[in-house]
């Protein structure tokens, strides 16, 4: 079995929460790919950033990194909220971390995006059909681990219940992406914060609300959580439309413009159609007639939507404080989850 290499650090400016959690977690994380067919494996090693195309050690891990572990960093954090070593929450981020890496594996195959965290994306390296057998297999054992865990079976329902949500969200996303930019069929912001809550948000909320049921938090608690995890991941995807239209790839690791080639109702474009003036008209008509991805991102901007997308994301963050004050949380927990927000809503990455 390939050894597994130390954990990378994440963007600079990340919250120290972040590596501290991903330490954590990372051996049971490592032992469950293991248990993985090796072919499979290699290609969950390579979609986690632990390995190049082919299983050989990552060379610059900092050039070739994982993701920034948000999911997992809830998971433990949901833990310590209540009152319990974050060690008790490491299953549950084992789980969503697994969930997260397969849902990106088959998301860029249904985006057609052929980059991801700045290299190709497992598709593009092991082919279509493999990468749909390794995220079905990363499914598998996010499932198998959770099971495993103490409460396993109700943290399995819960599990299931957010990734029912997620694929709701995904189909959204696919679905608004046939319908027009204008006119009576287009996509409304009300129809799109739905689609992100679920597609990106049920997630986070599912991580941090599982973190605290392993850890023995009451039912109020775990809603709570769930409840900011949601805000969270509404607010993190606001940030990741901006980034996919006014982000540096050499930052993202994904190629800039792809959702506007895609047709993709992303919050920024949304909010800037919906605004009054000129910009917007202008957008609407170049958007209609399919134009230059780089000149509509750019009257986007002119009719507000950058700005519009970043009150969005900081109004999600205020909505997950509230929720977060509305429960007792043990020890350092609130202050760290609440600086992970701050993170989220700040990074450009
Ligand atoms: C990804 O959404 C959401 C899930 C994988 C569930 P996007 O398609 O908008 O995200 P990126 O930009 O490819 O990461
Ligand atoms: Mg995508
Ligand atoms: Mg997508």
């Amino acid at each position: 079995m390939t050894a597994v290499s130390p954990a990378p650090p994440v963007a600079t400016g990340a919250p120290a929460v972040l590596d501290r959690c991903r330490a954590l977690v990372r051996p049971a994380l490592g032992e469950a790919v293991g248990r993985l067919h090796p072919w499979v494996g290699e290609m969950a090693r390579y979609a986690l950033g632990w390995c190049e195309a082919g299983g050989a050690s990552v060379a610059a891990p900092v050039a070739a990194p994982g993701g920034k572990g948000v999911r997992q960093a809830l998971a433990v954090l949901g833990a310590e909220a209540a009152g319990a070593p974050g060690r008790d929450g490491v299953p549950a981020a084992v789980a969503v971390e697994l969930v997260h890496t397969f849902s990106l594996v088959h998301d860029d195959i249904m985006d057609g995006d052929a980059t991801r965290r700045g290299r190709p994306a497992v598709w593009r390296a092991y082919g279509t059909g493999p990468a749909v057998l390794a995220g079905d297999a990363l499914f598998a054992l996010a499932v198998e681990t959770l099971a495993g865990a103490p409460g396993g079976a109700a943290a399995v329902g819960t599990l299931s219940t957010a990734l029912g949500d997620l694929l709701r969200g995904q189909a959204d996303d696919l679905v608004f992406a046939t319908r027009p930019w204008t006119g009576p069929e287009r996509v409304r912001p009300g129809e799109y914060r739905l689609m992100a809550e679920r597609k990106t948000g049920a997630l986070l909320g599912c991580a941090a609300a599982l973190g605290a049921r392993l850890g023995g938090a009451p039912p109020a608690t775990a809603d709570a959580l769930d409840r900011a995890g949601r805000h969270l991941g509404t607010a993190f995807q606001v940030i990741d439309d901006v980034l996919g239209l006014w982000g540096d790839p050499a930052v993202t690791g994904k190629p800039v413009h792809a959702d506007l080639r895609e047709r993709k109702k992303t919050y920024p474009v949304l909010a800037a159609l919906d605004s009054p003036g000129p910009a917007a008209r202008r957008l609407a008509g170049l958007l209609d007639a399919d134009g230059d991805p780089a000149e509509a991102a750019a009257l986007a901007e002119a009719a507000g939507g950058a700005a519009a997308a970043r009150d969005e994301a900081r109004r999600h963050v205020r909505e997950a404080a509230a929720a977060l004050a509305s429960v007792p949380l043990a020890g350092a927990a609130g202050g760290e989850l609440r600086a992970l927000a701050a993170f989220l809503t700040d990074r450009a990455r």
